[in-house]
């Protein structure tokens, strides 16, 4: 992408797919990724950091296809400084409209010393000859000092230099472990400019992580201080705390253009359907009170601010909630609405389904409509959503029978199908309803589960509301979710249930395959 051509415009990089995915418990497949990527286009984010492709096969496919069918931003790939990494990276990206190979290296000493274990002229080696390499392969290439914030300031510059000889077009200057201040890091990159004048020439970017909670506003410094790129993941998710939000510094760039006079070219209508995407697919549930989308961002509670807003609304609001979308719920079908009508509002909606993934969209679609009088696109989304998780692989709901009397213990009866094709019954008492379902599922598949964490939320308002169940369970030590999405809230627990099970055991067999191919790579090429 090169320098901003327009001085005041700042570029959105997404990384919801690489350093979003790192977060604990999401197993995305590639078909939801590549969803996620072309919704992620329509919100019209600049950059999409697609994954890491040397870490598994699986990133690799999931980056390669984002590749091929992503039209639009910029499709990124991520790779330490090692060769291996950058072809795999050149690999999955290559055919990209605008490809972006991403290289890092870490510039702090704590990092040199104890991760790395080696000393500063080798990285600033290794950052040359990676940056050369990627240089090699691809025009737009980005290097990034990790953990740059508790690095010297005058070896980060040192690299940087070194970097930009190597023509890399983009210096992204990262918060690795969120430890930073917003005067702190304005002020590193003040210095960054006096001592290498020549990143003047290339785009400056912010990457900083949500630890002590000040991830924007050290991304907003970083900008004011001259960044123009800003990297980011949808609802705040990534390592640990997470990554700066993208919808929040995008509404921040957007709502105070007074102060700054700067833009995106976000979407803005495009945040609140994305933020819900995301939150579904990766079964991270959004605060209630987080800003710009979670449910209570636009609702008044107190009687001064009802009567504010009644009287004139920017007594107490800010923008407006039509602005990020969330009035989006005028489509409304019902019981009598066929396929045809089904695709048309799923298109509007943005998603493309066709064949198999029409005709399964629809029967879920029927079973909602003839419980419920209207459904609207929220429920939608929920319920194309929820087949999206559905993988050929998976654990299925058979049958389901739950007996619950006041005198004694719920019951529950659970027939489940095996990827295999044939059909188990487990049989189950509980402490409710929903620990009967869940134990009958253990018994019959034979599998122990730790339950993480279960959430129960309403698609729309209304007694007929679809529930949305999300389950994140341990299984042979690997965190994973599943979503549910059914009129009955413990049926939708019995299928986020086997979907966060599924997913787990795919995630064991993937683990093992990757191992298995890491451990025959090693044998076949020299290290690095
Ligand atoms: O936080 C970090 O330092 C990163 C780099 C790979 C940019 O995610
Ligand atoms: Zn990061």
């Amino acid at each position: 992408m090169g320098p901003a051509s327009d001085v005041n415009r700042v570029h959105v990089f997404d990384t919801t797919l690489r350093d979003g995915e790192q977060s604990p418990g999401i197993s995305l497949n590639t078909a939801e990724k590549v969803e996620i990527a072309h919704q992620l286009a329509r919100l019209g984010v600049d950059v999409i950091e697609a994954g890491f492709p040397i870490t598994s096969p699986g990133d690799f496919e999931a980056v390669r296809e984002i590749s091929r069918k992503v039209e639009g931003p910029v499709i990124c790939g991520l790779a330490r400084t090692h060769k291996a990494d950058i072809d795999a990276a050149w690999g999955a990206v290559s055919e990209a409209q605008r490809p972006r190979i991403h290289t890092f290296i870490s510039t702090s000493d704590i990092h040199i010393e104890h991760q790395l274990q080696t000393d500063r002229e080798d990285v600033k080696g290794q950052a040359r000859a990676a940056v050369a390499m990627a240089k090699s392969y691809c025009e737009d290439v980005e290097f990034s000092p990790m953990d740059a914030t508790r690095a010297d300031v005058e070896f980060t510059a040192e690299v940087c230099a070194i970097a930009v000889e190597e023509g890399a077009t983009v210096v992204n200057i990262p918060d690795t472990v969120g430890y930073t201040t917003p005067e702190e890091y304005a002020d590193y990159f003040r210095r960054l400019y006096e001592l290498v004048p020549a990143l003047r020439g290339v785009e400056m970017s912010v990457h900083c992580h949500d630890d002590l909670g000040m991830a924007v506003a050290n991304s907003y410094a970083g900008v004011l201080a001259g960044a123009r790129q800003v990297e980011c993941a949808i609802n705040g998710i990534g390592e640990r705390a997470g990554n700066c939000s993208l919808e929040e510094i995008a509404m921040l760039i957007h709502v105070r253009a007074d102060v700054h006079g700067l833009s995106t070219g976000i979407n803005t209508r495009e945040i609140a359907r994305t933020s819900r995407m995301v939150s579904r697919l990766t079964g991270y549930a959004i605060q209630p009170n987080k800003a710009i989308v979670g449910r209570n961002a636009f609702a008044h509670e107190s009687g001064i601010h009802q009567d504010g807003v009644l009287k004139e609304r920017s007594t107490y609001e800010i923008m407006d909630a039509t602005e990020v979308g969330l009035e989006s719920n005028s489509i409304v079908l019902g019981k009598h609405s066929g396929r045809h009508a089904l695709r048309d509002a799923l298109e509007q909606l943005g998603f493309k389904v066709e064949g198999n993934a029409l005709n399964s969209a629809f029967k879920a679609f029927k079973e909602v409509a003839d419980r419920k009088k209207q459904v609207t696109a929220l429920d939608l989304e929920a319920i194309v959503s929820d087949e999206m998780r559905e993988r050929s692989d998976a654990h299925e709901l058979a049958s389901f029978e739950v007996v619950a009397a006041s005198d004694r213990e719920p019951m529950a009866k659970i027939g489940v199908t095996l990827p295999s094709g044939e059909t188990v019954v487990g049989e189950s008492s509980g402490d409710g309803p929903i620990d009967a379902v869940f134990r009958a599922i253990q018994q019959a598949t034979g599998t122990e589960s730790e339950l993480r964490q279960y959430t129960v939320d309403a698609v729309t308002g209304g007694e007929d509301a679809l529930g949305e169940v999300t389950v994140m369970l341990r299984t042979d030590g690997r965190l994973a979710t599943g979503l549910g999405v059914a009129t009955d809230i413990i049926e939708a627990s019995a299928r986020a249930y086997l979907r966060a099970l599924s997913n787990a055991l795919e995630g064991a067999a993937t683990r093992e395959a990757e191992t298995a191919t890491a451990e025959a790579a090693v044998e076949r090429t020299p290290g690095p």
